[in-house]
């Protein structure tokens, strides 16, 4: 895809490019096959239980090694890579703490192992995860329940960027299986979770019975009925990806309302992401990854419209990442992560309250791969 860029953006982009490549390989050669997740006082942690094994974000690491290794070329990210890989074996093991985030884990690991290299393990560990989500699809609702316990009708907007791996999975094995769950999943989503005016909910409680949608708890927004920006983001990129994999025109519709929406906010905001579109505007508070995953989806929008509407979706991207890399970026090779300012949800207090967030950093590689035609697609 030739995105076809202003001189001044392309500019912008090679030098983010080289800049990244020298604070990545940096990275790369401190941390290899850990497991990084928020760095502590500019270091990354390793993760040391099987608990922590089951983390959602685990395999975002490996998904910048691959998009790094498929630029550049270099093969200490393959390995880097493939270490994270195997070490994501104890998971699929161990499979009680796993849920429906087996998506995320597994296509930047595994499914990007695959698609690069053939290897016949990843094609293995890939199908099972795909498994895995299957077999939370409930029939009555038409729904993939979130996470685990005695919630089992919850659903939730991130689950349209897990779906990816079913979609591939349909492709790998010829198996429609796959595909008709993952739509099934994104209808429920587009006529319960997304909102008449673009915006969406981030969880909706159903009754698992009959599919009956009773409540919208309030989740990681400010509150139920408010506008988390990180769920925005998931439906705005989840419904053009399954637009691209279905060629469906209503999942490109959606995303489309869902983009109009979050640029109107960002526009409002210096390009800036609020944590939450609809919350009180002090405190201030920011998610840089909500800005990462929204640019990634304005990206992939642009990628399937005419030439005239291009230009929304590509100058609203360019936008938010050229001011997000201005204001929250950290160049400093000697310390982990780049992108700052990333927000687990609107209250949180701890650790993952305004700091760097693995997955802010990947979206962030991907979406300047893309931009210059380097990146390969893990979705
Ligand atoms: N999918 C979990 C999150 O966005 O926090």
């Amino acid at each position: 895809m030739d995105y076809s860029v202003s001189q001044d953006d392309k500019a912008w982009l090679e030098e983010t490019y080289g800049k990244l490549s020298v604070k990545l390989s940096a990275e790369c050669a401190r941390i290899g096959s850990m497991i990084p997740y928020i760095p502590i006082d500019g270091h990354y942690h390793d993760v040391d239980t099987l608990e922590g094994l089951y983390w959602w974000t685990n395999g975002f690491w490996a998904g910048i090694l691959w998009q790094m290794y498929h630029a550049a070329g270099d093969e200490a990210y393959r390995k880097a890579a493939s270490g994270v890989e195997d070490r994501l074996d104890q998971a699929l093991i161990g499979y009680e703490g796993l849920h429906h985030d087996v998506g995320f884990m597994w296509l930047h690991s595994a499914v990007a192992n695959y698609r690069l290299t053939g290897n016949k393990d990843s094609r293995r560990r890939g199908l099972h995860a795909a498994n895995l989500l299957a077999g939370r699809f409930n029939p009555a609702g038409k729904f993939i329940r979130a996470w685990n316990g005695d919630r089992t009708g919850w659903m939730i907007v991130d689950c349209m960027m897990n779906i990816p791996i079913l979609y591939w999975a349909s492709k790998e094995t010829g198996d429609r299986r796959f595909s008709f769950i993952a739509q099934e999943h994104a209808d429920t989503c587009r006529r319960i979770i997304v909102r008449d005016d673009g915006s969406c909910n981030h969880i909706a409680a159903l009754n698992p019975d009959t599919g009956e949608c009773l409540e919208y708890p309030g989740g990681q927004g400010f509150a139920s009925g408010s506008s988390w920006s990180r769920g925005q983001a998931w439906g705005l990129y989840g419904f053009a990806l399954s637009y691209r994999h279905t060629q469906k025109k209503e999942y490109l519709d959606t995303a489309k309302s869902i983009a109009h929406y979050v640029i109107a906010n960002f526009a409002l905001n210096d390009w800036l992401p609020l944590v939450d579109f609809r919350s009180p505007l002090k405190p201030l508070k920011y998610d840089s990854t909500a800005a990462m995953i929204a640019s990634c989806g304005l990206l992939e929008i642009a990628a399937h419209v005419g030439e005239y509407e291009k230009p929304l979706y590509l100058n609203a991207a360019l936008k938010i990442l050229r001011a997000c890399e201005k204001a929250f970026c950290n160049w400093n090779p000697e310390e982990d992560a780049v992108m700052g300012h990333g927000t687990g949800a609107y209250h949180s207090t701890g650790k993952d309250a305004d700091v760097p967030i693995i997955y802010g950093d990947y979206f962030f590689v991907e979406a300047v791969l893309r931009l210059l035609g380097k990146d390969f697609l893990i979705w």
